[in-house]
């Protein structure tokens, strides 16, 4: 899939741009063409003649080279990916701030084509407000992020941070351009996220669900081609803005956004943790503290993917999400049975790195034919694709 693509490669100035060697020389032995723009600070790290050298094309540094102008309009329009790894913190913040003072820059202001970047630096660089928002930036505007991989850094000190590695670096262009516009024309129903359920004005019920796993999903669909209609519960997290996000509380609420979708879509995928049971009344003003003890009488929600599962078309592919604390299987497999999904991704909080609040989830998937699917622990993103790649391998739509 990366034969015969063109691929712009921009190295800033980090200890991983001798990585984006091998990053060249992958590309290059899959049949890619790739021209290089290195920052002045990259030149520190690796030469210039080491890349042209892998490419076979010449490697541009500045705007202005022996008295001429480089055309970094041209180098824009002549990708079909600007891929930049390693990029800096530094490089980052000028990207989302639109600087323009090196070639680097100028070609990421002009450029036409998708943007993914491969960010590298030190843990706290990385977990720096400053870099986390200009990271969320540059999301924004639909550029895809690889994640940074836990490991040794440069000074020594293990954690987040280091650059992925050339050969995943490669591999995410491989899937990137492999799955780009599969699902084009197809329309997606997701939700996520938890729902909150008022007690009076002051409290509700909710859960520890950050939605993460949800808009993982959304956003992969999305980068797919798939017209995504993302119902979201109360989330902090951030969410493509070209994404029709709609932002709800109470799991009425959800159910009600989710009918008003639900026969225009192909896919519908419920990944939010909506609330079982919610207060049979909600008080209009704050209750106030008296006995010892208080009961709150509450009645059962709609439920959902239930609803879902009682109206789909044969044409229309149901996904539900099982949390199991203990019977996993079992549980997930009965879900899916009397809930008549197509799929049941069960997530087990007995897995450590999975389930709410993590970056990273360990699934397994169940397809209603019995075929039992298990993957190990991976970032979010990837559990997205893992899903995606699975539920859209059937013909039947
Ligand atoms: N779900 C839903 N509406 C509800 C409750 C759950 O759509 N009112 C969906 C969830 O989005 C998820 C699936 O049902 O896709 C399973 O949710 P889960 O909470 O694991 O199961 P429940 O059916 O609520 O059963 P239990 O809580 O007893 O395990």
């Amino acid at each position: 899939m990366i034969k015969g693509k063109k691929i712009l490669l921009g190295v800033t100035g980090s200890i991983a741009a001798y990585k984006a060697v091998l990053v060249v020389r992958l590309l290059i032995k899959a049949g890619a063409e790739v021209k290089i723009i290195m920052t002045k600070g990259a030149n520190d790290f690796v030469t210039p003649l080491t890349f042209s050298t892998l490419s076979k094309n010449k490697v541009s540094v500045d705007l202005f080279e022996e008295g001429t102008w480089a055309n970094h309009v041209e180098l824009g329009r002549w990708a079909d990916v600007f891929l930049i790894a390693p990029a800096t913190a530094n490089t980052l913040a000028k990207m989302a701030h639109g600087i323009c003072d090196n070639l680097l820059q100028a070609t990421y202001l002009s450029a036409a084509c998708p943007i993914i970047i491969a960010p590298a630096m030190d843990e706290e660089m990385w977990h720096h407000q400053a870099t986390q928002q200009n990271i969320d930036c540059l999301r924004d505007r639909s550029h895809q992020i690889i994640p940074v991989n836990n490991g040794e850094l440069a000074s020594g000190i293990f954690g987040e941070g280091r650059m992925a590695e050339p050969e995943d670096i490669v591999q995410y262009l491989h899937f990137f351009f492999e799955n780009k516009n599969t699902l084009t024309g197809k329309n997606v129903l997701i939700t996520a996220g938890p729902t909150y359920e008022n007690i009076d004005p002051v409290r509700f019920i909710g859960n520890h669900s950050t939605g993460k796993m949800g808009i993982a999903i959304a956003e992969e669909m999305w980068a797919r081609g798939a017209e995504v209609t993302l119902v979201l519960g109360p989330s902090q997290e951030k969410v493509n803005a070209k994404i029709n996000t709609i932002r709800i509380t109470s799991a009425e609420e959800m159910y009600q956004t989710c009918m008003n979708h639900f026969d225009q879509n192909d896919y519908i995928i419920m990944a939010a943790a909506v609330a079982d049971y919610t207060p049979a009344t909600k008080e209009k003003q704050k209750i106030k503290k008296s006995e010892d003890s208080m009961h709150l009488d509450l009645v059962k929600t709609k439920d959902i993917l239930m609803e879902a599962g009682r109206k789909k078309t044969p044409q229309q592919i149901l996904v539900g999400f099982a949390l199991e604390t203990e019977n996993e299987n079992q549980f997930a497999k009965e879900k899916m049975k009397k809930k008549n999904t197509d799929f049941m991704v069960l997530n087990s909080l007995n897995d450590s790195g999975a389930g709410f609040g993590h970056a990273t989830n360990k699934i397994t998937i169940f397809e209603k034919d019995g075929q039992v699917h298990e993957f190990p622990l991976k970032s979010k993103k990837e559990v997205a694709v893992d899903i995606i790649n699975l539920i859209t391998s059937n013909e039947n739509i």
